[in-house]
């Protein structure tokens, strides 16, 4: 069992969880620059200002619309975590010799739309903007490091989400492609790894957690937005083609496996359908170029009724991508019958799983369930994968000495990195694995730093106190060994 040649390596991050300097260089508001610090226990919540410019909160990914005529907004007396994340704007040379003295061969990294274009409304992009991300390219080609950029990691301009409404409105698609259009054109040559977005098929498994309000209206803009958001995707994977032959596209799909709860047929047939919803509709659009034949039950269903316009399903014929990527942290229980435990962590909302652990934020700790996940994806559709988000967030701590020893975390990608194995000797084509947050960051649930994947210490708390100092974790070494043994020792 071996990891091919010339595998890559790596770790993975987004804009929003580790740039701050949320106003820096002519960046502008984000959506996710609204989003307060929560826990476990506590939902983020999003801030606004209301019809009357009266400021109000409210928790996050509920479904649920502000109130009538409230906008979006950066308030007084909240913390906003990501406002300063940890800084890699100003940290990213040191950061990226720290990737590389790993031996990393890849970087997942994200764009921030606004830094680009402020409101995403602007004829012309931000050249400050644009210089940014050239020089971290730059840096990471001066080590060999090959960037992987996705292009939206769902941080919209705030203007796009308070005056057009989001991804919901097709205007936004063009917008979009203005964006695209950028960054292919500007880091051509620099970049040939793209994903243009980051899980849209979380707008689909929101719809099955727990506490969600879950109306028409809801259903409705979800499959709205992963029209919309399908289109500009499958348009960009022609014009990075188009600009350069040499660019490579891939889709990005949040990978929670279903299990059935028993063998109940009824249990079996509903996890068939979680998979369907869950996973294969955004997934064989971007790889197959059309919507399965099972999206039909889902729209009557849901009562959908999408704006589409015949060249769309042109687009998706023309638009599929060259390679696979997901996320991997956990698999799904599904159950028809009555259940008292519903274990709820990232998107999974099912039953608990008697045969496994699960983290302190509900997160079922599940190695052969990603062995599962790839088997699976590959015989579906025969491209080549790369994990691009894998790994555990926990609590670490600093020992006066100034070590961190994370031996949970050592045994937690281990366990993974080892089902990779058995994986790619079975025969799938497992071409990288950035393992997600490979220097500590802002978490998207729940906003706090204490929620640690990184192999990199970052000096900062969850009220934002810190020195931002990075400080090696004992699996930095492991990672090294594992890379230059290109997984032999693992
Ligand atoms: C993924 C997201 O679903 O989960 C990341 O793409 C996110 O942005 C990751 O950070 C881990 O989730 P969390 O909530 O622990 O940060």
């Amino acid at each position: 069992m071996k990891f091919p040649e010339n595998f890559f390596w790596g770790g993975a991050t987004s804009a929003i969880q580790i740039e701050g300097a949320y106003l820096e260089d002519g960046k502008g508001l984000t959506t996710e620059d609204c989003k307060t610090a929560g826990s476990f226990s506590k939902r983020r919540e999003y801030t606004y200002l209301d019809k009357d410019k009266k400021p109000g909160s409210q928790p996050s990914s509920m479904g649920k619309g502000l109130p009538e005529g409230a906008t979006l907004a950066v308030l007084e007396h909240h913390f906003y975590p990501s406002h300063d994340a940890i800084d890699f704007y100003h940290h990213y040379k040191e950061d990226i010799a720290s990737f590389a003295e790993m031996g990393f061969k890849m970087f997942r990294m994200s764009i921030s739309w606004a830094r680009i274009y402020p409101t995403g409304l602007e004829e012309t992009p931000n050249q400050k903007g644009i210089d940014f991300y050239k020089d971290v390219f730059k840096e990471l080609r001066k080590y060999h490091i090959e960037p992987l950029v996705t292009i939206s990691h769902g941080d919209l301009p705030l203007v796009l989400e308070n005056q057009y409404g989001g991804w919901k409105n097709r205007e936004l698609i063009e917008l979009y492609m203005k964006l695209a259009k950028t960054c292919l054109s500007e880091f051509k040559g620099l970049v040939h790894y793209w994903l243009p977005f980051n899980e849209m098929n979380d707008y689909l498994l929101m719809l099955d957690m727990f506490g969600n309000v879950s109306t028409k209206e809801t259903h409705q803009k979800s499959f709205q937005m992963i029209h919309n958001m399908l289109v500009a995707n499958a348009r960009t994977v022609r014009l990075a083609h188009e600009i350069d032959p040499e660019n490579k596209v891939g889709s990005m799909i949040c990978g929670i496996p279903n299990y059935p709860g028993s063998c109940d047929p009824n249990d079996i047939l509903e996890t068939r359908y979680r998979w369907e919803k869950g996973i294969y509709y955004t997934g064989d659009v971007q790889c197959f170029g059309e919507y399965p034949s099972f999206s039909k039950r889902l729209w009557e269903e849901y009562e959908v009724n999408m704006e589409t316009e015949q060249s769309d399903f042109l687009d998706f014929r023309q638009g599929t991508v060259d390679f696979y990527t997901f996320s991997y942290y956990m698999t799904n229980i599904v159950t028809t019958h009555e259940t008292k435990v519903i274990v709820q962590g990232n998107f999974a909302n099912g039953a608990r799983n008697p045969y496994l652990n699960y983290s302190e934020w509900g997160w079922s700790y599940d190695p052969k369930g990603l062995r599962y996940y790839l088997e699976v994806i590959y015989d579906r559709y025969h491209l080549p994968i790369i994990i691009t988000e894998n790994g555990l967030g926990a609590v670490d701590k600093l020992e006066e000495d100034g070590t961190i020893h994370d031996p949970y975390r050592i045994q937690y990608l281990h366990d993974h990195l080892h089902e990779c194995k058995v994986a790619i000797s079975h025969g799938v084509d497992l071409i990288g694995y950035t393992m997600w947050g490979c220097i500590d960051l802002v978490s998207a649930s729940t906003g706090q730093m204490s929620k640690r994947y990184g192999f990199i210490y970052v000096d900062r708390d969850d009220e934002g106190k810190g020195t931002n100092a990075r400080i090696r974790k004992d699996s930095f070494e492991w990672y090294q060994k594992v890379i230059k043994t290109n997984g032999e020792e693992l």
